[in-house]
C-alpha cells in the first residue's frame, strides 16, 4: 500500500475511531524525539559523525561561514568570529523576534538578513545546497542544549498561531496534525512509524530525499500527506508552526543534524 492510500485509510480510521481529537499539549513527560524513536540502524548513523551524510553539509557550511562575500567582502566570521562560541544555543531559540525587521524570523531568514543587512550579499535561497549548508553548521553549535525559545510578544502570538493551525482539522483528509502526532504517535503509517514531530534534528539529512533538508520542507511534506494547502518556503504560516512546535519541544535537546529514513 504506497503512503497515500495507507494515509486515507488512516483518516478513514481516525474519523471513525476519534471524532474530537486531543486539543491539549503533550504532557513534557510524554514526549520523546524522533531520534529515540528510530530503528538502530539510523541511530547508528547519526550518532557517527563519520557515517552522518549531514555532517558533509556542515564542513561546506563552515568553509561558507569563513567566505567573504558582498561589497566589503566580509565574511560571517569577520564579525561573528568562531562560530563554535558567538552561535552557541543560538538555534536552540529560533524562531526568533528580530527588531529589525519587525516580525518573527527562523533560521534560514535569520541568516538571509544578515546576509542582506551587514554582509550585503545575495541571500541564499531557500534548500538551496547553500542555505542548507550553513544552517546545518549553525544547529550543529547547539547540538546538546535544550530548545529555548525567548520570551517576547510578538513570538507568542506567532506560537498561538501556530498552535491554531496544528490543531486545525485540514485538508481533504480532514486530518490535524495533533490527529497524527499527538493522538497516534507510534502507530505505523505506509512502513513509517510517527514521531511526535520535535523539531531537536533540522535540518536533517532523510535518505527518502537522499539529501538534506530543513523543518519547513518538512512541513511541506505533512501538509502534502493531508491534501491540505502547502504554504509556499518562507511563508509566516510555515514559521508560525516552526514556532509552535519548538515551543512545544521546549527543554528537549538538540540533536542536529538528525538522520531520517
Ligand atoms: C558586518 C558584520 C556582520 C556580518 C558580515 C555578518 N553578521 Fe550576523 N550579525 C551581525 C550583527 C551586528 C548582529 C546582531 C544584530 C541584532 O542583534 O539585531 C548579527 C546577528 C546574527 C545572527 C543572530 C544571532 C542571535 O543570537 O540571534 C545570526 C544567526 C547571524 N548574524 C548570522 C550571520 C551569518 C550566517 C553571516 C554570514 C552569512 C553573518 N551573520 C554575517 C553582524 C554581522
Ligand atoms: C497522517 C499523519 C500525519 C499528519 C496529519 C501530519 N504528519 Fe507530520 N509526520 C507524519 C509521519 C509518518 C512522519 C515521519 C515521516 C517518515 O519518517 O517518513 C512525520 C514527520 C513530521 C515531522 C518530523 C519530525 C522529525 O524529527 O523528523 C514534523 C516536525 C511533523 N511531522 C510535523 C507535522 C505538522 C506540523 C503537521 C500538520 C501541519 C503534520 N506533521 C501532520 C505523519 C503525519
Amino acid at each position: 500500500m504506497n503512503r497515500l492510500a495507507a494515509c486515507l485509510v488512516f483518516a478513514a480510521s481516525l474519523s471513525l475511531s476519534v471524532p474530537v481529537g486531543a486539543q491539549s499539549d503533550l504532557a513534557p513527560s510524554e514526549r520523546k524525539s524522533s531520534y529515540e524513536m528510530m530503528g538502530a540502524q539510523s541511530r547508528s548513523m547519526q550518532d557517527d559523525d563519520m557515517a552522518n551524510p549531514a555532517m558533509l553539509s556542515v564542513l561546506d557550511g563552515e568553509a561558507l561561514w569563513r567566505k567573504p562575500a558582498g561589497e566589503d567582502k566580509k565574511s560571517c566570521a569577520d564579525c561573528h568570529g568562531d562560530a563554535r562560541q558567538s552561535m552557541r544555543g543560538m538555534a536552540a531559540r529560533y524562531p526568533s523576534y528580530d527588531v529589525a525587521a519587525q516580525r518573527v524570523v527562523d533560521l534560514e531568514e535569520r541568516i538571509n538578513l544578515c546576509q542582506a543587512r551587514e554582509q550585503k550579499s545575495e541571500a541564499f535561497g531557500r534548500e538551496t545546497k547553500d542555505m542548507l549548508a550553513l544552517s546545518a553548521y549553525l544547529a550543529l553549535q547547539s547540538r546538546g542544549m535544550p530548545i529555548a525559545p525567548s520570551q517576547n510578544a510578538a513570538l507568542e502570538r506567532s506560537i498561538e498561531r501556530g498552535r491554531a493551525a496544528y490543531f486545525q482539522r485540514q485538508g481533504q483528509l480532514n486530518l490535524s496534525c495533533a490527529n497524527c502526532h499527538d493522538d497516534n504517535w507510534s502507530r505505523k503509517l505506509g512502513g513509517a512509524t510517527i514521531p511526535q514531530g520535535h523539531p531537536t534534528g533540522y535540518p536533517i539529512y532523510r535518505l527518502e530525499w537522499n539529501g538534506v533538508g530543513s523543518l519547513q520542507r518538512r512541513l511541506r511534506n505533512c501538509l502534502t500527506g493531508m491534501r491540505a494547502q502547502v504554504h509556499g518556503l518562507g511563508a509566516a504560516e510555515l514559521t508560525d508552526l516552526e514556532a509552535y512546535l519548538m515551543w512545544r519541544a521546549r527543554g528537549m535537546i538538540m540533536d542536529a543534524p538528525g538522520v531520517r529514513p
